[in-house]
């Protein structure tokens, strides 16, 4: 079985952030997106992987090389344009040729992975098996309306009318069979090709399509606040370690796992965990945590940071009070002159600033 891995799209609900990096290689519990997904695969024993890149190609290309460092062997597949999921499958078939494969969506996390879905996938051979989980918002999701066997009696995008709070979530297998269907299908009314379109050809033109559902945590990671979620719990369940410097007048504290990176160091401040500090980071008079993940080479100065993702690069200083914030690469945010009660920004298009009055 091979595996087709998307990591294109448009992002637009990640700006300002997906301007500037693919929303797939921001950090989530210290790792990007895109690796939870490829060590997924690797832990299916899927190890042969096609990844759909679109205009970030480069980005994820030189993140994630050929693939080796994962166990995984890649071949990059460049599409022109965000034309839909059932397009990357439509570009992808000289990949895939006539192998069963499962479509993974690059920016959807599985904690708990994949492995026993393939299993019965490659057991029973299903045209298509899909991965779904309960969602409170249907309106969201592509919603599937099963039968008591599991089977998938009708798929509706985005529903209007309620239908069920069955969602797919982003991983997919399928058979050769989805090649004619991805054939069939005309772009929808946002003028993409939808797979949910190709999977209702299927089941239309009497193909088995049954569903599995996925019960352990699932995040797509397409919004900020999907992020900073997905972000807790992946911290949540790392293994403690301390390469790094503390000094005596530092503390280490709450009720999750600390991990501090080589080269960081920790002088007169409380860490409150979870928390990842990553390596050749500074943090000086400073609280963080808890949830908190701060790349490598940043600094921390009089800063107070809970519940946020801090990228590689950044510096905080004397700002207090952060939280629920994603913070990109060698950003700085620092405190305004004394007594002043003006905000001075420099910020890219489709950011979000909340300031105090
Ligand atoms: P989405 O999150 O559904 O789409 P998007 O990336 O365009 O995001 P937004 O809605 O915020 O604009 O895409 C799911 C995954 O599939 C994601 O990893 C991007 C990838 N993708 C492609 O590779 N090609 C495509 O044509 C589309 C639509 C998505």
């Amino acid at each position: 079985m091979k595996a087709l891995v998307l990591s294109g799209g448009s992002g637009t609900r990640l700006r300002p952030l997906s301007y500037s990096m693919p929303k797939q290689l921001v950090p989530v519990g210290n790792v990007p997106v895109l690796f939870h997904c490829l060590d997924n695969l690797r832990d299916a024993d899927i190890t042969d992987v096609g990844i759909v890149v679109g205009d970030r190609g480069d980005d994820i290309r030189r993140a994630v090389g050929d693939g080796s460092a994962h166990g995984l062997r890649v071949t990059y597949i460049q599409q022109e344009a965000p034309l839909g999921l059932a397009h990357c499958v439509q570009i992808s078939e000289p990949f895939l040729g006539r192998e069963d494969f499962v479509m993974y969506l690059g920016d959807n996390v599985l904690v708990g992975g994949v492995a026993a879905h393939a299993e019965r996938f490659r057991a029973d051979c299903p045209d298509a098996q899909l991965l779904v989980a309960k969602v409170a918002d249907p309106a969201e999701y592509g919603i599937a309306v099963l039968g008591a066997d599991g089977s998938v009696e009708r798929l509706v995008e985005k529903p209007s009318e309620p239908v069920g709070d069955t969602a797919l979530i982003g991983v997919y297998f399928f058979t050769k069979e989805v090649h004619t269907a991805v054939r069939s299908i005309e772009p929808s009314a946002r003028g993409e090709l939808e797979i949910t379109d190709a999977i209702e050809w299927l089941r239309r033109n009497g193909r088995q399509v049954r569903a599995e559902i996925f019960d352990g945590y699932w995040k797509d990671t397409g919004r900020i606040e999907d992020m900073l979620d997905c972000n807790r719990v992946l911290l949540g369940s790392l293994t403690p370690s301390q390469a790094g410097s503390v000094d005596a007048h530092s503390e280490l504290i709450g009720s999750g796992p600390i991990v501090i990176e080589p080269g960081a160091r920790i002088e007169r401040s409380r860490i409150v965990g979870p928390v990842t500090i990553g390596a050749g980071t500074v943090v000086q008079d400073s609280t963080v945590g808890p949830c908190v993940s701060i790349g490598r080479n940043g600094l921390l100065e009089h800063a107070e940071v809970e519940d946020s993702i801090v990228m590689d690069g950044a510096a905080i200083r004397g700002v207090r009070g952060i939280h629920g914030s994603l913070i990109g690469r060698n950003t700085e945010v620092s405190q305004a002159p004394r007594f002043s009660h003006r905000h001075r920004l420099v910020v890219g298009d489709h950011s979000r600033i909340e300031a105090a009055a």
